[in-house]
């Protein structure tokens, strides 16, 4: 038995749950499979499809902020099998895909529901900040955390990330560290926007 999947572990999504968590933010972390544990004072809800993750972050509105790191498949099987589909040596197998929904471009176009800040991540392999600066528009959110995902780095399912802010005043250019320290950092960051929405 085979299955198609990335190799996204959710280490840095759980890690900027706890680290909101560690702040006081009442957080709500929605995973879809991974071996993680929930970080402390975080209530964890797992899902396994892309639709499932939407339903659960739509129930999990209002919320002042939501960060959407999952690496979410853009397609799925537009027919799974419910048996094990045997090998014929006469037709190669094909896969029929369909669209899944853009959970973070939903929440980004939700009118009054919409998250005060919601943050994208953009996943790239070239032209990390000019795509990301796309994604920021296109999917109607406030700021992205862009990464270089190239094999080589081996960000996805390691420890470390090296990310970029990109919000449309301009971006930061983070140094290499660890998912826990980007955590942190953006934490930091959005305690500090909401304090400063809150005083507005
Ligand atoms: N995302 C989402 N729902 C999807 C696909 C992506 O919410 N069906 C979110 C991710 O969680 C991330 C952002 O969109 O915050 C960017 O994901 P990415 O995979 O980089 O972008 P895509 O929309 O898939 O664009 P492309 O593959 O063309 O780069």
């Amino acid at each position: 038995m085979r299955f198609i999947a990335n190799r996204s572990s959710g280490k840095q999504g759980f890690a900027i749950a706890g680290a909101l968590a560690a702040l006081g933010a009442a957080t709500t972390l929605v995973s879809g499979p991974t071996a993680l544990a929930s970080p402390a004072r975080v209530k964890i809800v797992r899902v396994e499809t892309a639709r499932e993750m939407l339903a659960a972050c739509e129930a999990a509105l209002p919320a002042d902020v939501a960060v959407m790191a999952a690496a979410v498949a853009d397609w799925r099987p537009e027919t799974p099998a419910n048996q094990k589909l045997k090998k014929l040596a006469e037709a190669e197998p094909q896969i029929r895909l369909a669209e899944n929904p853009d959970i973070l471009a939903t929440l980004g176009h939700a009118g009054a529901r919409r998250p005060r800040l919601l943050i994208g991540f953009a996943a790239e392999t070239e032209n990390v900040i000019a795509h990301a600066k796309d994604k920021l528009s296109r999917k109607g959110c406030d700021w992205i955390i862009a990464n270089d995902v190239s094999p080589a780095l081996g960000v996805m399912g390691g420890e470390n990330n090296t990310v970029h802010l990109v919000r449309a005043e301009g971006e930061e250019h983070w140094p290499h560290m660890s998912k826990g320290d980007v955590a942190t950092r953006l934490a930091d960051r959005i305690a500090a926007a909401l304090g400063r929405k809150v005083a507005a």
